[in-house]
């Protein structure tokens, strides 16, 4: 359970072939540097159990079959790119080879040293799907330069929307003392080629914004060497309005010189003790966070300025676009939170430093189960960007409910998108390289905790799992994530192989099918965000409504009729989600106010969707722990017992979903449903 993906369950080492254990029975390995000597242990660890002997470390130059880490740079790395024709300046990369002449060698080498180990997880991860290890000629590199999980971590150990136990970095006022723990999350996040992590909360408290000083920096920087020998660099959320808040300056406006030397002054102190400080993560303006906006002053404004202290040390500011108005008033339907990143950020694009890089959600509101793309993603032309995605999850279940996300992400980052008359995706303009951006990529928000199984549920592991893959490489499928996570997890044999994939793939349209409608959102209960109440965000301030009445439900979000917000998207797309006939059915009610009666492409009214997702979805919960329940037996006895009563909670809440919402829209439409089941 602790292992997550990484427990090497082995296939029989005897099934791999004579030569092939002769080769991985010798390692090698080039260069000194911490993060090479990683790769070289995480190899031997891996093979070990994999093979179920201790490989010996041999000398590079042996004329013995082996297995080599070629250090970038060396002589052999330089002439297997040669051979591979991969260029010397890309992104992180995975190149594996087996060597076709000489003796049997297996070369493992990448063109940066984190690639190094990266390429070795992707071999270990190779060898147990049972791939032919005598012919390997891999070349993978990933088109994300960053691929951040964001820990919304609090000093007090408490993790804001988290569903696994208390933080593993801070507790009571502090960097924990003991970071074992921290080093084999490190692991998990290297295996599947995470290079960034944000220790703690975009929600920066008074108490958090002092992480930037003396107190905490020391204790910051040893996180950062653990982190640092995995390949991953340390970033830190901060308050915008730090100068006040540690030095007591009248103002943070980013243009007043004081502030500006302030940031400067700061920064440095802290490059002191973490010479490779990935940079900021910032919610500004956002939630009643400060920000520049307090000033008069953009986005932009506020961004530069810490790009600007940042710039001499290689930083970067990742600042979040999530600023919309938190105070609406419900009774004003001329304001849609939807439209809010796009017409605050999109008149500043080209105004943001090189080294800022705009981060988005990939939905318009707010993580949400079912959403479109945010336009911002493609509104954006001379801006770097970033998408971030929920793998906490929050919204989707909280960890009780079964929930892979991989779908989710894979469907929005394959979305069509133009760039210059040119047909693309959404994944390759964020990453920058439709639009020639020197930076760009993909941040999750952790799901992890002090649990035992880290995310409270052992399938949940899933995620943070898929979330790596998927930051390498987002054109990876979701059954083909979901078969190495379910393969490493719990060893290739069947059942358990072929059902828990099968669960996986269910699950997320499963847990949609029995909460809110249509891509309607927010049915939740507010503040804990979890099981339904249907009218619980709908006469709030946080402009998160479904205006359901007598006649019919959605928000309009029209330019006909509506809010206007269809026309943040390319013409193209804009015209099908304007149009309720091509708008499609998942999301009608995102877009459109329709009658109960209104007809789905699917045939059946809304109403009748309602209510038959909702049936239908509760019974789909209760097939997952059935065949859960059919793996007893299969699987030891700790994880099958936790993920049982998960599977448990998760029947009762799709029960208390289906009920509520059925009776609710039952109650308002005084339509009966067609099969004449049970409505309270
Ligand atoms: C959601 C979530 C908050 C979080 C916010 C954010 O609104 O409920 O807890 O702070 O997103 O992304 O900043």
């Amino acid at each position: 359970m602790y292992d997550c993906w990484l427990g090497y369950q082995a296939a029989d080492p005897k099934a791999l072939a004579a030569e092939t254990r002769d080769v991985l029975s010798r390692v090698a390995a080039g260069g000194a540097s911490a993060v090479l000597r990683t790769a070289l242990n995480e190899l031997i660890r891996g093979l070990s159990a994999l093979t179920g002997g201790v490989p010996a470390v041999v000398p590079e130059q042996t004329a013995e079959p082996h297995v080599l880490i070629a250090a970038p740079g060396s002589a052999v790395a330089a002439e297997v790119r040669r051979a591979m024709a991969r260029p010397a300046d890309g992104e992180d990369e995975v190149i594996l080879l087996t060597a076709r002449a000489g003796p049997g060698q297996i070369v493992i080498t990448s063109n940066t040293e984190a690639g190094c180990l990266h390429a070795v997880f992707a071999f270990l991860r190779r060898l147990q799907a049972g791939e032919d290890m005598t012919g390997l000629h891999v070349a993978d590199g990933t088109s994300n330069k960053l691929r951040m999980i964001s820990h919304w971590d609090n000093l007090d150990g408490t993790v804001e929307r988290g569903y696994a136990g208390k933080s593993i970095f801070f507790a009571d006022g502090q960097v924990t003392r003991d970071l074992g723990r921290v080093r084999d999350y490190a692991r998990l996040l290297a295996s599947v080629g995470v290079n960034a992590v944000c220790v703690n909360n975009v929600n920066v408290t008074h108490e958090a914004a002092r992480l930037l000083t003396a107190r905490h920096l020391p204790d910051l920087a040893r996180l950062g060497c653990v982190f640092r020998d995995y390949g991953i660099r340390l970033f830190l959320s901060i308050s915008f309005d730090s100068p006040i808040v540690l030095s007591g300056l009248r103002s943070a406006d980013p243009l007043d010189p004081p502030v500006r030397d302030w940031w400067r002054r700061q920064v440095a102190e802290v490059y002191e003790h973490i010479p490779d400080l990935g940079g900021f993560l910032v919610k500004a303006d956002s939630e009643s966070r400060p920000g520049p906006s307090v000033y008069d002053r953009t986005q932009a404004e506020g961004a530069n300025v810490l790009a600007d202290a940042l710039d001499p040390f290689g930083g970067v500011v990742v600042w979040r676009a999530f600023v919309y108005n938190c105070w609406q008033d419900w009774r004003d339907r001329s304001t849609d939170r939807a439209r809010a990143c796009y017409d605050t950020f999109v008149p500043l694009d080209g105004d943001f430093a090189g080294n800022v890089i705009v981060q988005t959600k990939l939905g318009p509101m707010d993580f949400q189960v079912r959403e479109p793309p945010s336009p911002l993603l493609t509104g954006l032309r001379e801006t770097n960007q970033a998408i971030e995605v929920q793998i906490t999850q929050e919204y989707t279940g909280q960890q009780k409910d079964l929930c892979f996300l991989h779908p989710q992400w894979h469907e929005v980052m394959s979305a069509p998108a133009v760039v210059d008359g040119n047909a693309t995706t959404l994944g390759r303009v964020v990453s920058g390289h439709e639009t020639g951006r020197p930076h760009g990529g993909v941040t999750g928000v952790a799901n992890v905790g002090d649990d035992p199984s880290w995310t409270g549920h052992v399938l949940a592991q899933a995620n943070l799992y898929a979330f790596g893959r998927l930051a390498w490489d987002p054109g990876l499928d979701s059954r083909a994530v979901a078969e190495e996570w379910v393969y490493q997890t719990f060893g290739p044999s069947e059942p358990v192989a072929s059902a828990v994939t099968g669960m996986l793939l269910d699950s997320l349209g499963i847990y949609e099918s029995y909460t809110a409608p249509l891509g309607v959102g927010w049915m939740v209960t507010p503040g804990t965000h979890y099981g339904p109440s249907i009218d619980g965000y709908e006469y709030s301030r946080w402009g998160t409504y479904h205006f359901a009445d007598s006649g019919g439900i959605g928000v309009d979000r029209t330019v006909k009729t509506g809010t206007g917000f269809t026309a943040q998207y390319e013409p193209g797309q804009a015209r099908i989600y304007e149009d309720v006939d091509s708008c499609p059915d998942e999301l009608l009610l995102f877009f459109h106010h329709v009658p109960y009666q209104h007809r789905l492409k699917s045939g059946k009214t809304v109403i009748q969707h309602i209510y038959d997702s909702h049936f239908g979805g509760a019974e789909g919960a209760r097939r997952l722990l059935d065949i859960w329940l059919s793996l007893a037996g299969h699987v030891d006895l700790v994880r099958f017992d936790q993920v049982r009563g998960r599977l448990e909670l998760q029947v009762a809440n799709a029960n208390e979903w289906r009920d509520i919402v059925n009776s609710y829209f039952f109650r308002k439409s005084g339509i009966p449903d067609e099969h004449g089941r049970k409505i309270y």
